[in-house]
Order: structure tokens, then C-alpha cells, then sequence
């Protein structure tokens, strides 16, 4: 018998997407998602070396970015691709975009309300044994082998490197650092992750712990990384990116 959940059309599982994510982010925070949607000919303005997949999900990260910043109240035509890759986000805002091959999610916030927010959705069982010494710490690891269960073990993983990438994004280095650089801990019972820093000075933040939330839908995991430093009160300590 099939089951129910592969007769789920894309729109339903965007719509299942959008709801975990905006049970994720603290109050204050916009957020867009749903199934990847956007043309893939459209070339407008974006490097010849985009494969039909990349435009696709480029456009489709720049449909719910847009519509994101819209339920915010901030209506732009655009958002130009940054030095480093990361959005240019318009005067006052800070965001976050992440897609996989069929799913797509975006979330914006005042810079009056947040320093930073980075966001990452990942397929599960995406993050397999032959890529952890490069991903994880020895520490990490050790945690990962405590695991009774095959499908947490499935899980797992990609929900630390998920973790990872929401907090790379959260950062929005000008120079890349590396996984090894921090760790992530967290205990599958609690929503709730936190990320060591291995290596400070590697990382362009300060602060020693910084926290985030991670929520599954059916064969995803989505995890955001924000700060509230402005607004007091919320639920993550506020650390502060390194004044260069
Ligand atoms: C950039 C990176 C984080 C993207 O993550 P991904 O899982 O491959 O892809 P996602 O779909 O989740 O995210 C892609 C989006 O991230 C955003 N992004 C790219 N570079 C970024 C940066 N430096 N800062 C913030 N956001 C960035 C962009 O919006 C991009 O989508 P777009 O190009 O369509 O606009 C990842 O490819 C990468 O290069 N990581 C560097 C190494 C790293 O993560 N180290 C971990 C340290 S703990």
C-alpha cells in the first residue's frame, strides 16, 4: 500500500513547510516557503554557469524572499547577489534563503528587532558516513555513536549539519570557515540546538555558545539561527559579529 504522505501534492508539503518554519522563528520574524515553483529560463542578470536547476532555485529563493520581506511590509523589486554570495538584503533588513531540489523557504526581520538570521533546510539522509570526518568533530561524533536507533542515526546528522549551515549563514563570513570550526549539541527531544565555537578566531562572531531551533517536516530538516540582541526578552543570547 502507498503511503499517504507520498500522495502529498508539492504544494501541500511547501504549505507543511511554511507552517514548521514559522512555528520555528521567534515572534517578528517573516517568513515565505513552498515547493520550488519559479521558471528555469530565466536568465536575467545571473552567471551563464547556472545549470536550469541552480536558476530555478534561485528564482524560486528570490519569490519567497520577496514575499517574506512583503508580509514584513517592505515591498522591492530585487535582491542582488552579494560579494559573498548572501543576498543583498535592503536597508534594515537581515534574511535568510535555503532550498533543496524540491523545496524552498525564506525569512526576513527588522535589524531593529535582529543582528542576524540564517535559515537551512536540508533532505534527510542527505549527510552520509563517508563525509562525517570532514563535517564533524571527534566530539560529534562520539554523540552520534551513543545512538541506538538506525533512523536517528539517519536524522541526525543531517540535522547537525543543518545546524552547521544555518549558523555559517547566520554569520555571513566574508571568508569561508569551516565545519570543524564549531559544534553542534542538542538532544533530539528539545527543538532547540547550540553551536560551540571550536576555532574563535576563525569565526567573524563573539561569544562562546550561540543557540538555534531545528524543526523536521516528513524528509526534511530545518534549522534557523538568529540573535535577538536588540529586542530583549527573546529566546537567544545575543552575541555580536566582530567589528573588523
Ligand atoms: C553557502 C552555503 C552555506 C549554502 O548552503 P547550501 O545548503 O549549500 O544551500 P542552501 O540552499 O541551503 O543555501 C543557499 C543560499 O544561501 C545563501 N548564501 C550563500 N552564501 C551565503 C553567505 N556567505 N552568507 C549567508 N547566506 C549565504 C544564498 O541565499 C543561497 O541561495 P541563492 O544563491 O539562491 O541566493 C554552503 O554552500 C557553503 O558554502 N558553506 C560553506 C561552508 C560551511 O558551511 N561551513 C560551515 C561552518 S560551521
Amino acid at each position: 500500500m502507498q503511503d499517504k504522505s507520498d500522495e502529498l501534492t508539492a504544494r501541500e508539503r511547501g504549505a507543511d513547510l511554511a507552517e514548521v518554519c514559522r512555528a520555528l522563528v521567534p515572534a517578528g520574524m517573516a517568513v515565505a516557503g513552498g515547493p520550488i515553483v519559479a521558471p528555469s529560463d530565466d536568465q536575467r542578470g545571473l552567471p551563464p554557469t547556472f545549470s536550469r536547476k541552480r536558476r530555478a532555485e534561485y528564482w524560486s529563493g528570490r519569490y519567497y524572499a520577496l514575499q517574506a520581506l512583503c508580509n514584513l511590509g517592505v515591498i522591492v523589486n530585487g535582491l542582488p547577489i552579494g560579494g559573498n554570495r548572501a543576498p543583498v538584503w535592503p536597508d534594515g533588513i537581515v534574511g535568510s534563503i535555503s532550498h533543496t531540489d524540491s523545496l524552498c523557504v525564506s525569512v526576513v526581520a527588522s535589524k531593529d528587532k535582529f543582528h542576524a538570521v540564517g535559515i537551512d533546510l536540508e533532505e534527510n539522509g542527505r549527510v552520509t558516513p563517508d563525509l562525517f570526518s570532514m563535517l564533524f568533530t571527534q566530539r560529534e561524533l562520539a554523540a552520534f555513536d551513543r545512538l541506538a536507533l538506525k533512523e536517528l542515526f539517519d536524522f541526525v546528522p543531517t540535522l547537525a549539519f543543518s545546524a552547521k549551515e544555518a549558523f555559517y549563514k547566520y554569520c555571513s563570513p566574508e571568508e569561508y570557515f569551516d565545519f570543524l570550526d564549531v559544534e553542534i549539541e542538542f538532544d533530539t527531544r528539545i527543538p532547540i540546538f547550540r553551536v560551540r565555537l571550536v576555532n574563535p578566531k576563525n569565526v567573524p562572531v563573539t561569544g562562546e555558545i550561540f543557540y538555534g531551533r531545528w524543526g523536521r517536516l516528513r524528509d526534511h530538516v530545518l534549522t534557523v539561527c538568529c540573535s535577538d540582541e536588540v529586542s530583549a526578552g527573546g529566546f537567544h543570547q545575543g552575541p555580536s559579529h566582530k567589528r573588523s
